[in-house]
């Protein structure tokens, strides 16, 4: 209907935990449900966003309205979220993405054998990439930190040359990967951190949406 803080502007999110294929029935992968990503996803729809959701495979319904990107892998996610880059004006990132990758895939279902080695490749930093060739984006991280989450976070936002990152402590029992709560800190390059306490994971993206509004506004 025209009205929403977003409205006019298009939103990418990615979500969920890139699988790294071993052989054909086999991946590598990590504990990420897309609950947070989804949430945002959601968050920037009620404020009548155009919403890309670049997802690796979750268990989660795929919010009406939504344009949905199904992705597998790291490189499979890179790939989907550059094609949109140009014509997006927010970036969340708040996929699992693995850092790396099998350097051989077997193209048949690897035998039983009573050792074996698998030798993994770096895969790319997505989001470096997307910091590096930002012209009007905002670029929003996340960082799945279990130590120095401040720290450790500000090296990410600048490195990654963010507007903002939700900074999240992992070693919690209710925060990061796979529940519905989540904390942590949002972090900017020029500003001052926020703190967020615990809170469902919904009630969190409506705050990192809140942000970017105002973000957007004094861009
Ligand atoms: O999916 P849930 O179960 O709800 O869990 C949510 C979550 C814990 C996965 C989410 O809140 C979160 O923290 N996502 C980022 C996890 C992560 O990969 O953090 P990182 O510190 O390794 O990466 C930092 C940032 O760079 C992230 O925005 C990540 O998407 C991005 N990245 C990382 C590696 C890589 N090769 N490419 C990337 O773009």
């Amino acid at each position: 209907d025209g009205t929403g803080k977003l409205s006019g502007k298009t939103v990418l999110v990615t979500a969920g935990g890139t699988q790294e294929n071993i052989d054909p029935v086999r991946y590598i992968g990590n504990r990420s449900s897309g609950k947070m990503g989804y949430s945002i996803a959601e968050a920037a729809l009620k404020e009548n966003a155009r919403v890309i959701l670049v997802s690796a495979p979750t268990s989660l319904d795929v919010p009406d309205g939504v344009e949905y990107v199904p992705v597998d892998s790291a490189e499979g996610m890179q790939e989907a979220v550059n094609s949109y880059y140009d014509t997006t004006d927010v970036v969340i990132m708040a996929a699992a993405v693995s850092d790396f990758r099998v350097a051989n895939k077997a193209p048949q279902k690897i035998k039983k054998m009573e050792t074996m080695t698998l030798e993994l490749v770096k895969n790319p930093d997505i989001l470096k990439g997307l910091g590096e060739l930002k012209t009007h984006q905002l670029l929003v991280g996340f960082a799945a930190e279990t130590e120095h989450v401040v720290e450790y976070g500000m090296d990410k936002v600048r490195r990654k040359n963010l507007d903002m990152l939700v900074a999240n402590d992992v070693s919690k029992s209710n925060a990061g990967f796979n529940v519905d709560t989540n904390e942590g800190f949002f972090l900017y390059p020029n500003k001052e951190p926020k703190v967020m306490p615990n809170m469902q994971k919904s009630e969190l993206a409506r705050y990192i949406i809140g942000e970017v509004v105002e973000l957007l506004a004094s861009k």
